[in-house]
């Protein structure tokens, strides 16, 4: 199934918070752009999701994901941070692979990942608590053993997101309603 913007507006609806709604709406706009391509681009060079519209698959999946682990837990995050933490955990994917002739050429970009992810959030007037910053920062894991050491306190976030991340990159076409 190719996954479209539509989806991604339907699961925006959710939303209760006028401005988040309205900026992530905008914010999707723009990377569903020719040139950012976020609808074309794969979430990966090897591990999963390697597949044209696989980043848009992999990131609608970890929202559906999160949300259902999110109600499993008596709700403690509200949607709009589930939602947000999920859509933002892997956008910065979009300045590093893209597909050439010979297959996905993954750059190097001088920055992580997360921050790229967090600067297409501000960029559109989108605050993201603290909570939801270190929930994408940790989204791959790390998490627990910085923790162990009290470098961070991670809180049920990191650990939803991060949960619902590796569902998705094992189960691949798996989605939860
Ligand atoms: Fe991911």
């Amino acid at each position: 199934m190719i996954i479209d913007k539509i989806q991604f507006k339907k699961c925006f609806d959710k939303i209760e918070d006028k401005t988040l709604r309205k900026n992530i709406n905008n914010l999707l706009d723009y990377i569903c752009n020719k040139r950012k391509g976020f609808l074309e681009k794969p979430s990966a060079k090897n591990h999963h999701h390697t597949y044209k519209n696989g980043l848009a698959t992999h990131t609608l999946e970890v929202i559906n994901t999160a949300i259902f682990l999110n109600k499993s837990f008596g709700k403690p995050y509200s949607e709009d941070e589930i939602i947000l933490a999920s859509f933002l955990h892997d956008l910065g994917k979009l300045y590093v692979y893209r597909f050439t002739d010979r297959g996905i050429d993954a750059m190097r970009p001088p920055v992580s990942e997360e921050a790229l992810s967090l600067r297409l959030a501000y960029k559109f007037g989108i605050n993201p608590s603290i909570d939801v910053i270190g929930a994408v920062e940790f989204a791959h894991g790390g998490w627990s053993n910085l923790a162990k050491n009290k470098y961070i306190q991670p809180t049920s976030l990191y650990a939803i997101i991060h949960s619902a991340d590796i569902l998705s990159a094992n189960f691949g076409s798996m989605v939860c309603k």
